[in-house]
């Protein structure tokens, strides 16, 4: 049985994941929940959003305790500019954790990281409907064993690894406003448990990763950042938004 693990705030990598499970066959983990280390996988594929040229901190944390026999394939995905974060995921994957990863994906879906501008409603829906076609034919090659590795390349890696421990800072620019309902919604689906209700208030706590989760999947678009109102929020049309975060 394949392990298919899964970091996921809008939907595009559970996409990816479902797609896999559906045509490779397997078991879809969520990271934040998993505390496995893979041994009861025959081959792990990790699907991950790329974050700033780097990595979901959720991700980077699971890589040192993974089985460092087991062999690891990988799927990145990103909204418009993935740099060589393909490199700098498998130079610490394999170099730093000393994991056998033995094949990389990357594929463009639509951006999520929203905060400081709008995609067009028309550019989202092209790049929607591009990114079935671009998914199906990375699950097609993994199914006939095409392998492939990023090329070595020269990359600012301490630069784009410690971006994801500067997340947090974000954190302080989230608030709920007066649209808030107080459903919990975002209490819940927070992966590191940073949002909390205090004196019957929604208030963000230091331990964001910048996900993003709250900000895109409240029902009410009550997150705000910077207090600015923007109305643009984006979750993954192709899968049912309560999947997030499940195991499946
Ligand atoms: C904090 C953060 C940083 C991101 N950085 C990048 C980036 O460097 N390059 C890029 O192309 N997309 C970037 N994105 C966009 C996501 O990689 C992309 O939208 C991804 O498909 C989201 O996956 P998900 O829906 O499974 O969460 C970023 C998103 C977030 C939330």
């Amino acid at each position: 049985m394949k392990g298919i693990l899964y970091f996921s705030s809008t939907g595009n990598s559970l996409y990816i994941a479902k797609k896999v499970k559906e045509k490779i066959g397997g078991e879809i983990k969520y990271i934040p929940n998993y505390n496995g280390t893979g041994r009861e996988y025959e081959e792990l594929i990790i699907v991950t959003p790329i974050y700033s040229y780097g990595m979901p901190t959720p991700v980077y944390d699971l890589l040192p305790r993974l089985d460092k026999k087991k062999p690891i394939i990988v799927i990145q995905n990103y909204g418009g500019m993935a740099a060589r974060a393909d490199y700098l995921f498998f130079d610490y994957a394999k170099n730093t954790c000393k994991l056998n990863v033995v094949c990389m994906y990357k594929v463009k879906m639509v951006e999520n990281f929203t905060l400081y501008f709008t995609v067009p409603k028309y550019y989202q829906n092209m790049q929607l409907k591009k990114c079935v076609g671009r998914v199906d034919k990375i699950i097609d090659k993994l199914s006939k064993y095409e392998y492939v590795l990023p090329k070595k390349t020269k990359t600012r890696k301490e630069k784009y690894l410690k971006n994801k421990s500067n997340w947090h800072l974000i954190g302080r620019d989230f608030c709920a406003n007066s649209n808030c309902v107080k459903c919990g919604k975002c209490i819940n689906i927070c992966p590191v448990r940073n949002i909390s209700m205090k004196d019957d208030k929604i208030t963000f706590g230091d331990k964001c990763i910048a996900c993003l989760g709250c900000y895109h999947r409240c029902p009410k678009k009550a997150i705000v950042f910077k207090n600015k109102n923007k109305k643009f929020r984006y979750v993954n049309p192709y899968i049912d938004e309560q999947e997030i975060g499940k195991d499946l």
